[in-house]
């Protein structure tokens, strides 16, 4: 079944506004394949009634989640970027650790975090580093595929999510399970997940405020605009002086000034000011 130029922008378009992903002419036939299964798997027969089925269908909006679902990447393993999580735990998380010590509460959210092994490591970290027992420390993992969600609340996984992993972290925070190799409870207690829209500010607002936000290789696939505004509705989900990490490929500039830039040993990350408007 082909998918014709027109028919690709318009389903294109239709994403983009959702999701803020964008999908230049090239994807067109990994569209067409991709998206065809779904047709066949809807009883459609041909791209027009995919189009109108998304588009004004009581179950387009589940749809559309199925379509994001397929055509998007959840590669993730744990440890990704290790130079960025030694800073993190070497270097901003002895500083939370002074700053927040008067209210003992330690919020850090996963914005897309695909299977969850972002947050997972994240939470062996804040452990790890001894320096929060008796606070309150929760984690957070959003993403807008519910698989990958139903991944990451079994903290089940297979070895290529360990590719960078230590043996000694292995040994001590995962346990032999049927399928794979599961978190152990203490940490699977810190984190929760959630299904959460970069661009649905609304909805995000239900988080309240946090200390850290990894969003990292998640708005590499959006265009200018959609990134200007999950950006946005970041910096307000961040408390003062609260961090915001990126993928290594990404950064703020020609998107936004409201945020320091802090150079760690290793790594830049940035900051909401610990003073700031808003
Ligand atoms: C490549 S994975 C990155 C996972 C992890 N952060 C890492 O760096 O290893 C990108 C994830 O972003 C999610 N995603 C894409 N658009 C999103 C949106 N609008 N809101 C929330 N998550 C989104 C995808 O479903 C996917 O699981």
């Amino acid at each position: 079944m082909r998918l014709s130029v027109e028919r690709f922008r318009l389903i294109r378009d239709i994403i983009n506004g959702r999701y803020g992903i964008w999908f230049s002419d090239e994807h067109r036939y990994l569209m067409e394949s991709r998206l065809g299964e779904r047709m066949v798997q809807l009883g459609l027969e041909s791209f027009d009634d995919y189009y109108y089925f998304i588009k004004y269908n009581p179950d387009g909006e589940t749809e559309i989640e199925e379509a994001v679902d397929v055509l998007t990447t959840n590669e993730t393993y744990f440890f990704r970027e290790d130079y960025q999580l030694r800073a993190f735990a070497g270097e901003l998380l002895p500083e939370m650790h002074r700053r927040l010590a008067g209210r003992r509460k330690l919020m850090i959210w996963s914005a897309g975090c695909s299977s969850g092994e972002e947050a997972y490591t994240i939470a062996i970290l804040v452990k790890n580093s001894g320096l929060f027992e008796g606070w309150d420390v929760r984690i957070f993992g959003s993403d807008v595929s519910k698989r990958v969600l139903a991944r990451a609340r079994s903290g089940v996984y297979r070895t290529t999510s360990f590719r960078t992993t230590p043996e000694g972290i292995i040994k001590r925070h995962f346990s032999e399970h049927s399928g794979g190799m599961r978190v152990n409870d203490d940490i699977r207690a810190l984190c929760n997940f959630g299904h959460l829209n970069l661009l649905d500010a609304d909805k995000s607002v239900l988080l309240g405020r946090v200390d850290v936000i990894f969003c990292r290789n998640v708005m590499i696939y959006f265009d200018k605009r959609s990134k200007l505004r999950a950006i946005s509705m970041l910096y307000d989900r961040l408390n003062n002086g609260g961090y915001l990490l990126l993928g290594h490929t990404e950064s703020l500039l020609n998107l936004s000034t409201a945020f320091e830039l802090v150079h760690t040993s290793e790594d830049l990350v940035y900051r909401r000011p610990e003073v700031s408007h808003g």
